[in-house]
């Protein structure tokens, strides 16, 4: 199965929680490769289409402000089935409802500052991807960890 690549927004809470670092590492630590990554204040437009099914929801005024409000570091991870593994990771919606050992169970109590955003599919992952980078601030390299991290049969 090829690699997949995943896009991880550490939202302006993490960063006045002081815990972007640790963040990164989770995920570096669970073997996903980082593809490309970057420091924004995002803009309120490109939160709009970012968010574009939660338009007609009472909270998406105030989730867009809130996203707009400080920079953001955007990350994109790159493993076998990275969408999915991330999304396990990142726990539900709900701070206080997510499981311990997820990132929002560990990190959040509550539901709009979560902490972090993850693509939700395979296709969102590949259109998000696009939203936020460049083809050419996509990082091409290998990892010296590769080796350990995929067994022979899981490489091909
Ligand atoms: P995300 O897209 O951020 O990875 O999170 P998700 O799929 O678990 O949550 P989603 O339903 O897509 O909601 C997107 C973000 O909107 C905020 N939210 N606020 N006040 C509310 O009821 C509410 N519901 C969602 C959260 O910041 C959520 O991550
Ligand atoms: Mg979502």
């Amino acid at each position: 199965m090829a690699m997949e690549k995943t896009l991880v927004i550490i939202k302006p809470d993490a960063l006045n929680r002081s815990i972007v670092g640790e963040i990164i590492s989770r995920f570096e630590k669970k073997g996903l490769k980082i593809a490309a990554m970057k420091m924004q204040k995002l803009h309120e437009e490109k939160l709009r289409e970012h968010y574009a099914k939660h338009r007609d929801k009472a909270f998406f005024q105030d989730l867009v402000k809130y996203m707009s409000s400080i920079p953001s570091v955007l990350v994109v991870l790159e493993g076998k089935e990275a969408v999915e593994v991330v999304r396990k990771m990142t726990g539900h919606t709900v701070g206080r409802k997510a499981e311990p050992g997820t990132i929002r169970g560990d990190y959040s109590m509550s539901v709009q500052l979560n902490i972090v955003h993850a693509s939700d599919s395979v296709e969102e992952a590949k259109k998000e991807v696009a939203r936020f980078f460049s083809e050419g601030e996509i990082q091409h390299y290998s990892k010296l960890d590769f080796d350990w991290v995929y067994s022979n049969d899981e490489k091909k």
